[in-house]
């Protein structure tokens, strides 16, 4: 394998190249990255017609000492159910409660997870013509241990109209499994809404989880595509994602039931919040907007006013002093956040009303930011766009030998015209199970070949993220977690090979000779460490074939020697279809060890399914 690292044969990766797609897909971010431990806060979920479904909220104590409903009286009027809970007993009359009281608990998503020592925020609204006396706590998933507690007492005069209560709970053990319970002793009519318990330690005090954030720092992602995929499309377009009604507030937020992926969310994790964690991760943010168009209705070219997107990016981008500037301002981020790209709708290229209404957004956007970049649903790469754009989308699903063979599709690709943004890859089907090695072998071939080309190719993610172990809808995913622990999938460790690529020089990367039994794919950077200045070398190789393989690494045309020794780091397993899972997170992961000879010339031998890289400091 031989190596030109001489300056001149360098080409520069594109500073965003690789990055994250985060999708609310697979309770990915409601009951996900971020943080709110009540499921259906609002009593929203059951649609805006009441009586109305409450789950996951359910009734504690004797149910024939309580009765609980939702009617149309909340205080928010763009979320209106409420939930009204009538008691039937006391402490004192004829009906005698029990000594915990009634009333009503949640269980979160699948179980809140409370950690001894730790501090949770509950916020909720009240509102009730009697005194009240409500106990809340965080117990067991039976209820039978208290972790924490706390008392709401006010009198009839201070609650007959809605009331905000605050209060810190904090938790004197952990469990995993946990809920969140209301309860009384008071006869009586109360009502609540907009239940909210969020864990005081979110990430950098923005709302999300920190030990999943940090998973996806770790990738040191460039760019963060959000909110989706056909989450932004909807099945229909009454159920896609509107910036606008993910904004302001929280309490005053609709929330929608993303009729896709079949979950409902009450935008906790809104535009700005998606905006805020872009901003926290480093990333560049791409908004992916509707436009007009979901799975199975559109919108006529004809009636597409561009003027919602328009205010999207002013929202971002806008001055304080600007009418949505000054909404974002008021939100807590009076400084513009760095949005510079855009992409128009979701796979949708095919569609009826897709180029008309595409272009309609692309002049507006154009004529009002012309630095925006945007992104087309139309596939270039082996023809030309019939209109205009700066990049086109380019999604692949497919078997981890196709992906391995198309580490070569870019290079086919004409280099004039707009480049591609990769914003969806990944091995899927039975070769991937729900997170194989041989997937992610496939996916290494072809990010290695996605750098090669990176003269055409701008930006790469795979898809999806994240998925809850709760709500597989889709296999596989790179992260997977329940509500207290996490696990990357070979996938992810994979793209942890392509974290210093992003900015770096590619450098001509030969494989000699072929093997039998044996599929090569090599590349090499050189990449300069922030953290140190540090200049660094890495070859990264993957071996789809069942043979080991002596190589002679050969580096020619390095200005200096490589100057100390180097590591080596190899993600392999025994099995190609093994996977990572919460009882053997650390079965497929990158293991690393020191190289004992480090030098220009050097003898390796590449292990069967591998993908190894050579890290060797200038
Ligand atoms: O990544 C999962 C889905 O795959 C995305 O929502 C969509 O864009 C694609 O079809």
């Amino acid at each position: 394998l031989t190596v030109d690292a001489s300056p001149q044969s360098g080409q520069k990766i594109p500073d965003t190249l690789f990055g994250i797609f985060f999708e609310e897909i697979n309770h990915a971010g409601a009951g996900g990255i971020w943080a709110e431990l009540v499921s259906n806060r609002g009593f929203e979920a059951g649609g805006p017609n009441t009586p109305s479904n409450i789950d996951p909220w359910s009734i504690t104590g004797q149910e024939s000492f309580i009765y609980v409903s939702t009617d149309r009286t909340s205080c928010f009027p763009r979320n209106e159910v409420a939930l009204r809970m009538e008691v039937l007993c006391d402490n004192t009359g004829s009906v005698i409660c029990p000594s915990d009281g009634v009333g009503i608990y949640n269980p979160g998503y699948w179980g809140m997870n409370i950690e001894q020592g730790k501090t949770y925020k509950l916020i909720l609204y009240v509102r009730s013509l009697n005194s009240i006396n409500i106990s809340v706590s965080l117990t067991s998933s039976d209820g039978l241990q208290k972790l924490a507690s706390a008392s709401i007492l006010a009198d009839a005069s201070d609650v007959s109209n809605w009331t905000r209560v605050e209060l810190l709970l904090e938790s004197v053990e952990t469990n995993m499994n946990s809920r969140l319970q209301l309860t009384t002793t008071n006869k009586g009519v109360i009502w609540f809404d907009q239940v909210s318990l969020m864990p005081s330690d979110t990430y950098k005090g923005h709302g999300f989880r920190k030990e999943l954030i940090s998973m996806i720092e770790d990738m040191k992602p460039r760019f963060i595509r959000f909110p989706g995929g056909c989450f932004v499309e909807g099945e229909w377009l009454r159920n896609a994602f509107r910036w606008r009604e993910t904004i302001g507030p929280w309490e005053e937020r609709p929330g929608h039931f993303g009729d896709v992926w079949m979950y409902w969310t009450d935008d906790g994790l809104g535009y700005l919040e998606f905006l805020q964690l872009a901003e926290d991760l480093g990333a560049s943010p791409i908004w992916v907007f509707n436009n007009g168009i979901s799975h199975n209705d559109e919108v006529d070219t004809t009636a597409i006013l561009p003027f919602d997107v328009l205010d999207s990016i002013e929202f971002a981008r806008g001055s304080r002093d600007s009418k949505w500037g000054s909404v974002r301002a008021g939100m807590g981020h009076p400084e513009p956040f760095q949005l510079e790209y855009v992409a128009i709708g979701n796979e949708d290229c095919g569609k009826k009303f897709y180029r008309g209404n595409y272009m309609k957004f692309y002049y507006a956007i154009k004529a009002a930011y012309p630095d925006i970049k945007i992104i087309s649903n139309c596939d270039g790469s082996s023809r030309p766009l019939d209109h205009p754009a700066d990049f086109y989308d380019f999604h692949v699903y497919t078997s981890a030998r196709n992906l391995f063979s198309m580490t070569n599709h870019f290079d086919r690709t004409s280099r004039d015209g707009p480049k591609a943004f990769v914003s969806e890859y990944a091995v899927t089907g039975s070769d991937a199970g729900t997170g194989s090695l041989l997937a992610s072998l496939g996916e290494a071939a072809f990010l290695i070949g996605l750098e090669r080309n990176s003269d055409v190719v701008e930006m790469a993610s795979y898809a999806p993220l994240f998925v809850n172990t709760h709500d597989r809808r889709w296999n596989p995913d790179a992260i997977v977690f329940n509500s207290w622990q996490q696990y990357g999938t070979p996938s992810y460790w994979m793209q942890l090979f392509f974290k210093e690529s992003s900015g770096a020089i590619f450098h001509p990367t030969k494989i000699q000779a072929s093997f039998s039994g044996a599929a090569l794919v090599a590349s090499t950077i050189t990449w300069q460490d922030p953290a140190d200045n540090s200049k660094n070398l890495k070859i990264k190789i993957v071996n789809f074939g069942s043979d080991t393989v002596n190589l002679k690494i050969s580096v020619s045309g390095l200005e200096a020697g490589i100057n100390s020794l180097g590591a080596t780091t190899v993600l392999t397993s025994g099995d190609l279809m093994d996977e990572n899972s919460f009882d053997k997170p650390n079965k497929v992961v990158p293991a690393s060890s020191k190289l004992p000879n480090t030098g220009t010339e050097m003898d390796v031998a590449i292990s069967p399914h591998s993908i190894t890289s050579f890290d060797l400091p200038l």
